[in-house]
């Protein structure tokens, strides 16, 4: 597992954070991609006042990423504004899953505001992903 995270990745994270457009939940998130390319693009949670429109900031993240061109997530850096727990949501961990392997390392900052380290495999056990689709074809 690797502990340490890209020296700018929670830099950029946070920095991206203070755009999250969040008039609605308050709870403004900033999401940061080391791509296998060796960019860091970065997203941040952009909500609608149709609600289930808005889109969470690892989205953003990798919606940057796929367009600049890279499509391999070598670590992700999650934190929210004001400290406290963030951790991606069921539908992050699978389009996060789509461009990871399971041993990728997702940052996150945990309920102290210190980062805490997990693999997507950790949080996304028995994934489906792009391999399922091969069976039977
Ligand atoms: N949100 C994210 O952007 N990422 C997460 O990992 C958790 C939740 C956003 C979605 C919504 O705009 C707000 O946080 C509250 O759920």
């Amino acid at each position: 597992m690797v502990d340490t995270p890209n020296k700018d990745l929670l830099k950029v994270a946070q920095a991206v954070r203070e755009n999250a457009y969040a008039p609605y939940s308050k709870f403004h998130v900033g999401a940061a991609i080391l791509a296998a390319d060796g960019q860091i693009y970065a997203g941040c949670n952009v909500e609608n006042a149709a609600y289930p429109e808005g889109q969470c900031a690892e989205a953003s993240a990798i919606s940057a990423m796929v367009s600049g061109g890279s499509l391999e997530i070598r670590q992700i850096c999650i934190v929210k504004k004001g400290g406290g727990l963030v951790a991606p949501c069921g539908g992050c961990r699978q389009k996060i899953n789509e461009f990871a392997g399971a041993d990728v390392p997702i940052f996150v900052q945990g309920a102290d505001g210190a980062l805490q380290s997990y693999t997507l495999g950790e949080l996304l056990p028995a994934a489906f992903g792009r391999n399922n689709l091969e069976v039977g074809t």
